[in-house]
């Protein structure tokens, strides 16, 4: 049986475990990461181990994750197609979707892109990847290919590129300038690096997403693209949730 610790009483005990079971079992969300060491919203202005791709957003179980993530709700504030059309993707085009979990996107930048283009499919999760070869055997795509990668590098090829897309997935990265320096490599002349992220907001005011705490707000991500030689190209503002950002290298 477990003992209070030394000078707390049991009474206060049982109050105390409660209080720590309460805080262990996160409240459900779209994006509920966990980190091991929070850092406020505004900035983080050294290299930090972020809370892992191995923590899953405040599920216990990788299968509700998945599913809060391929929710039909999610269309409401995530508005896909809207985001497909602002991207202008061409026929033959050669996109990265990083962190892609189990293809919400991909799918339909596959589709975008044709088959000449090509897809990269990059997660840190199997799980991630096995739900995506699913929906790729369903649809018999031939053009996208998922690649499980750890978590400090998308290991994508150099200078082959077009378009580095990445959606709620950016606030995950550890040692982000590094990773992020390692993304400007993959692109090829022209290319550009798409982020769409959480605007920060507390869970409570938003109803879903990641805890405040692990959220980026936009000139963090600025801060960080230009300390590799990347620049706001573009701008689109029609996501009520989140800031959606390309950028390209500075000429
Ligand atoms: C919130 S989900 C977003 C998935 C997808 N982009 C979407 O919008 O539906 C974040 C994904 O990023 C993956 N991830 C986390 N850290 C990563 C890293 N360092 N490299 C690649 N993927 C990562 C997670 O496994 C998860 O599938």
């Amino acid at each position: 049986m477990t003992s209070a610790p030394r000078g707390v009483p049991s009474t206060a005990m049982g109050h105390w475990l409660t209080t720590i079971a309460m805080v262990v079992v996160c409240v459900p969300s779209l994006c509920g990461c966990h980190r091991s060491n929070p850092r406020g919203a505004k900035s983080a202005p050294a290299p930090q181990p972020a809370h892992s791709g191995k923590a899953h957003h405040g599920s216990r179980d990788i299968g509700d994750y998945i599913r809060r993530m391929e929710s039909a709700d999610r269309a409401a504030w995530q508005k896909p197609d809207e985001v497909i059309a602002a991207l202008n993707l061409r026929p033959g085009e050669r996109i990265a979707d990083v962190g892609c979990g189990p293809g919400y996107f991909t799918l339909l930048l596959a589709e975008a892109v044709g088959p000449t283009g090509k897809v990269w499919a990059v997660d840190v999760k199997a799980e991630m990847l096995d739900r995506l070869r699913e929906h790729i055997a369903e649809r018999e795509l031939s053009n996208i290919e998922p690649q499980l990668v750890p978590e400090n590098d998308p290991r994508l090829p150099p200078g082959q590129v077009d378009t580095v897309f990445i959606v709620n997935t950016y606030h995950h990265f550890s040692y982000r300038p590094v990773y992020v320096s390692k993304l400007r490599r993959a692109l090829a002349p022209g290319g550009r690096i798409v982020i769409i992220d959480f605007i920060p907001k507390s869970r409570e005011e938003r109803g879903f997403g990641p805890k405040l705490e692990m959220q980026l707000d936009r000139a963090t991500i600025d801060r960080e693209m230009a300390a590799s030689g990347l620049q706001p190209a573009a701008v689109h503002t029609f996501l009520p949730e989140q800031y959606f950002v390309e950028y390209r290298v500075k000429q």
